[in-house]
């Protein structure tokens, strides 16, 4: 048992000093960044804001690069002890897809689910403090082609991604579709 446990150590020590430093410099699909991102879509179902007792909305018609028919949600709450506001989007697809096919069967549809999650102050600072996943309709990060997990300040510092996009956002609070959280 004894020698188990300090094999153990060994090997976590090691992972901490090859990868520790970088892990805390990457903007996005960081360890925490990943935590943050499941113990969300936990609290996202337990407030019946995603998984199979989801609450419905009537969907809308929306843009790429989201998908053509959305649901939007909001609402503040509070995860590891920070309360900040919480925008969900639900991502809907498929061919000539309407507004009633969503909502007559909305798990047949859902693609993606993307949020943003204010955190505190100084989080990422220059960018409004906004935290961003996307995630498969059964809570799973999605990753992008290099396999990053999108979950986290995605992604700063690079031309395309969340933050480059959502920056252009009217009202500078990077929420396109209302300028609440000015
Ligand atoms: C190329 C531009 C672009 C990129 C990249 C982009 N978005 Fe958006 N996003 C938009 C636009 C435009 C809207 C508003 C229209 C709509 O609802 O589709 C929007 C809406 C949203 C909303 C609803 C709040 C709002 O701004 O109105 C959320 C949440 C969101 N996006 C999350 C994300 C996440 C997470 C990512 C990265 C994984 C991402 N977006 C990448 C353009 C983008």
């Amino acid at each position: 048992m004894k020698v188990r446990k300090h094999w153990l150590g060994l090997v976590a020590g090691v992972g901490l000093t090859a990868f520790g430093g970088l892990a805390s410099a990457a903007p996005f699909g960081d360890e925490a960044s990943v935590k943050l991102a499941n113990d969300l879509w936990a609290l996202m179902v337990d407030k019946n804001l995603a998984g199979d007792n989801a609450i419905i909305t009537r969907p809308y018609k929306g843009m790429p690069p989201h998908g053509m028919i959305l649901e939007l949600l909001e609402l503040p709450v509070t995860l590891d002890g920070v309360t900040g506001d919480l925008v969900v989007k639900r991502n809907y697809g498929g061919d000539g897809l309407s507004i009633d096919d969503v909502i007559n069967d909305p798990n047949k549809y859902l693609q993606a689910v993307t949020i943003m999650l204010k955190r505190e102050s100084g989080y990422d600072a220059e960018n409004q403090d906004w935290f961003y996943v996307k995630y498969g309709p059964d809570g799973s990060i999605l990753t992008n082609p290099k396999g990053a997990k999108l979950a986290g300040r995605v992604a700063k510092g690079m031309p395309t991604g969340c933050i480059a996009c959502h920056k252009a956002a009217p009202g500078g609070d990077f929420v396109f579709n209302h300028d609440r959280y000015k």
